[in-house]
C-alpha cells in the first residue's frame, strides 16, 4: 500500500501529566509538520522544513489548513443509546425504565443491531472518535454485531455484553447462568483479534445478583487483559438503592471490590458522589473513573469534583455517555467538562482537556503505547480539526494567534469542527465541501 503523507499543523500530547499550558513539556506542537503513514502505522512525524531539507518532496503531500490531532477516544458509551438522546423529563433511575430500557430492548432484533452496529461507527467517526470503550446490549448477538463491524473496518474498540439480570424488564435479563456463558464465548470469538478487546460488563450492581456478580469476577479474573466496565456512583438515589441492597458492603466500592472488581483494568463511569475512602481505594487498585460531563448535566446527576479526584491520585478518563450524554462529539464533552470545571471553581485547561480525551484516555484502557498520539510507532488513528466557513466560531478560530483560544473555540464547534478521521491510516469520514 503506498504511503499516506499528510502536511499540517500537528498537536498530540505525551506523558501522564495533564498540561497547564502551552509549554508544558508534554505538548508536543508542531506548525508546520508531514506526518506519514505506512500501513497503518505512523511511521514519521517530522516539521516540513526538515522533511524538504531531507529531501522529501512537500508537493507529494496532502495539505490540510486544519489541526492534525490523535483519534479521539470515547471511554464509556452505549451503543443501543443512539436513538434517544436528550429524552426529556427523568432523572437516571426513571430514565433508564422509561428510555434506556425500552431503547435496548429493540436489540433483541438481530437484523437491527447490525444495522445499528454499522451506524454507530459512522457516527463515531463523523464525530471524530476512532477508539470506543462500549455497552452494548444485553443481547450476546449485538456484541458480535458491534466487534463483527469493528474488525471490519480494522477500528481499535473494547466492549461487552451488557450483564443483568435483575430489576429490569424480563426480556433484558439474562437467565440463569446464561450471561456468564455467552460473556466467555464472546472472550474466546473477540478479545484479543485483530485490535479489539473485551469488557466484562455488568450494567450497574442494582441489575446484578450477588451470584451474577461473583461469576463475572471469576469470569474476570481467569484473563487479566481483559477489562472490567461499569457504572458507579451517578446519581444520589441510585447509591442509597444500591447500599440497601447490598447492605453488608462498606460503600458503593465495595461492593464491586467485593466480587474482585475493582483492579487496574477497572473502568467506572460517573464516580461523582464518592467518600474519601472510596477515593484511596481506587487508587490503589490503579482504578478508572470516566468523566461524563454531558451526561451527568443532562439526568441532573451532579458535578464532578475534578481536583479532588487528582489530587485523591484516582486516574480520570472522559466519555460522552451516550444516550444519557448528549452528543457523540467529544469536543462538545470536553466543553461541557470545561463549563462544569467553572461551575466547580475550577479551571480545566484546554490543553488538560485534550491531553484527557486523547493520551489521558488511551493510559486508563493500558493502550498508551498504542493509540493516543501523533508520533512515530502509534498506530494511525488521527482526527483533523478545521473551521467551518462563515460561522462566528469559525472566524474565532481563524483569527486566534492563541491555541489554547482556539481549542476552547473547536470544543464550542463541536462535531462541526470535524475535517477529516482517519483510522488505521484509511480516511473513515471527510466533511463534504459546503
Ligand atoms: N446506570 C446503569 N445503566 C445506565 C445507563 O444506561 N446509563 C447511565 N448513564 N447510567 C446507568
Ligand atoms: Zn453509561
Amino acid at each position: 500500500m503506498a504511503a499516506l503523507l499528510l502536511r499540517g499543523e500537528v498537536l498530540s500530547f505525551s506523558g501522564d501529566t495533564p498540561p497547564d499550558g502551552e509549554s508544558h513539556p508534554g505538548v508536543n506542537h508542531l506548525p508546520d509538520a508531514v506526518v506519514r503513514i505506512d500501513d497503518g502505522t505512523i511511521s514519521a512525524v517530522v516539521d516540513a522544513h526538515e522533511y524538504q531539507r531531507d529531501g522529501g518532496d512537500l508537493g507529494n503531500c496532502e495539505t490540510t489548513q486544519g489541526l492534525i490531532i490523535p483519534g479521539l477516544i470515547d471511554t464509556h458509551i452505549h451503543y443501543p443509546q443512539m436513538d434517544i438522546i436528550g429524552s426529556y423529563g427523568s432523572q437516571l433511575m426513571e430514565w433508564l425504565d422509561s428510555y434506556a430500557f425500552p431503547a435496548e430492548l429493540a436489540y433483541a432484533s438481530q437484523e437491527l443491531a447490525q444495522l445499528k452496529a454499522e451506524a454507530f461507527l459512522d457516527r463515531l467517526f463523523s464525530h471524530g472518535t476512532t477508539t470506543s470503550l462500549t455497552f452494548t446490549s444485553v443481547h450476546a448477538h449485538s456484541t458480535d454485531a458491534l466487534f463483527s463491524a469493528a474488525s471490519k473496518r480494522n477500528v481499535r474498540l473494547i466492549a461487552g455484553k451488557v450483564l443483568m439480570n435483575r430489576e429490569a424488564p424480563a426480556g433484558l435479563c439474562d437467565g440463569p447462568g446464561d450471561g456468564i456463558a455467552e460473556s466467555a464465548a464472546l472472550i474466546e470469538r473477540w478479545h484479543g483479534q485483530g485490535r479489539l478487546s473485551y469488557a466484562v460488563t455488568p450494567r450497574f450492581a442494582i441489575t446484578c445478583t450477588d451470584e451474577q456478580l461473583t461469576r463475572a469476577g471469576e469470569l474476570l479474573a481467569r484473563d487479566e487483559s481483559i477489562y472490567l466496565h461499569t457504572h458507579l456512583s451517578e446519581h444520589p438515589n441510585e447509591i442509597a438503592y444500591t447500599l440497601s441492597l447490598f447492605p453488608d458492603a462498606t460503600d458503593y466500592v465495595d461492593v464491586y471490590d467485593r466480587f474482585g472488581m475493582v483492579g487496574a483494568r477497572s473502568v467506572f463511569a460517573h464516580g461523582i458522589h464518592l467518600s474519601d475512602r472510596e477515593h484511596a481505594r481506587l487508587s490503589d487498585a490503579g482504578s478508572s473513573i470516566a468523566f461524563c460531563p454531558t451526561s451527568n448535566l443532562f439526568l441532573g446527576s451532579g458535578l464532578l469534583d475534578l481536583a479532588r479526584l487528582r489530587d485523591a491520585g484516582v486516574n480520570m478518563g472522559v466519555a460522552t455517555d451516550v444516550g444519557g450524554g448528549t452528543s457523540f462529539s467529544m469536543l462538545r464533552t470536553l466543553g461541557e467538562g470545561y463549563k462544569v470545571a467553572q461551575l466547580t471553581g475550577q479551571n480545566w485547561h484546554p490543553l488538560a482537556a485534550l491531553h484527557t480525551a486523547t493520551t489521558g484516555n488511551a493510559r486508563i484502557l493500558h493502550l498508551a503505547d498504542k493509540i493516543g498520539q501523533v508520533a512515530k510507532g502509534f498506530e494511525a488513528d488521527l482526527t483533523i480539526l478545521s473551521p467551518v466557513a462563515d460561522t462566528v466560531l469559525g472566524a474565532r478560530i481563524r483569527d486566534s494567534k492563541s491555541l489554547t483560544e482556539r481549542l476552547l473555540a473547536f470544543y464550542m464547534l463541536e462535531e462541526q469542527a470535524i475535517e477529516r478521521t482517519i483510522v488505521n491510516g484509511e480516511t473513515v469520514f471527510k466533511r463534504s465541501a459546503a
